[in-house]
């Protein structure tokens, strides 16, 4: 009868079905905050340098990561492919995380290293020049585009003061400097070359 009460009255089971998802969210995510696994950075993590924080911004200006996930899972069609599965502690200086859910390319977890610079440049500026039936659209203004650095000491000064990532004194004085001048392309092929660095 009880339950039929409920079921009865929307507004009750509304707040009561609230209630029970919260409770089981609770349950489920604040451990996740509190276990060593999700929150320890695996052995050979590095911070981003000056440059590759710069290059992680444009790629998220541009929307790389709407057709890229950067998440390999534990399934062998995916490790044969793309190597280890992704972890946790890859993840802890991830602000915001970028692993994405749409796979329209492959996954870029741990393309670093795998193709030379000169490669990316080609691919960035005109992907079919090397993949010809590739569906990726073309970048060419980051060749253009040069970085001044005027905040890129701030960026890494945030991400220490906030998500104590390990930066030192000397990496945010000099990060200006490590920047100014670049193209945007340099920037973000740091960027791709650094990722999966710890796993490698
Ligand atoms: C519209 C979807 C789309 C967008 C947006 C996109 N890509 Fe791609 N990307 C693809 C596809 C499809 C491929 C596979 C064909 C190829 O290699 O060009 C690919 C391949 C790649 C590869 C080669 C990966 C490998 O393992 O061979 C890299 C690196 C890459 N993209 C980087 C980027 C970057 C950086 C950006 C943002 C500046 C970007 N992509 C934006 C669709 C996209």
């Amino acid at each position: 009868m009880k339950h039929e009460f409920i079921e009865k009255n929307v507004g009750l089971l509304a707040i009561l079905i609230i209630i029970a998802i919260s409770l089981g969210g609770l349950v489920e995510i604040t451990p996740l905050l509190f276990q060593k696994e999700t929150n320890t950075p695996v052995d050979d993590l590095r911070p981003y340098t000056a440059l590759e924080m710069e290059g992680r911004d444009i790629y998220i200006r541009e929307g790389c990561s709407v057709c890229h996930s950067q998440m390999i899972r534990p399934f062998r069609a995916e490790t044969e492919r793309y190597g280890h599965y992704s972890v946790a502690g890859e993840g802890v200086w991830e602000h915001p995380f970028l692993w994405g859910s749409k796979r329209t390319g492959p996954d870029l977890a741990r393309v670093g290293q795998r193709y030379s610079d000169a490669w990316h440049k080609i691919h960035l500026l005109n992907p079919r020049d090397v993949v010809p039936q590739s569906n990726m659209p073309g970048f060419p203004w980051l060749a253009e585009n040069r970085l001044t650095g005027e905040d890129t000491a701030r960026k890494l000064d945030i991400f220490k003061n906030n998500f104590g990532v390990p930066y030192t004194d000397e990496d945010i004085a000099g990060a200006k400097a490590a920047v100014e001048g670049k193209t945007e392309m340099q920037a973000l092929i740091a960027y791709l070359q650094s990722l999966g660095h710890a796993l490698r």
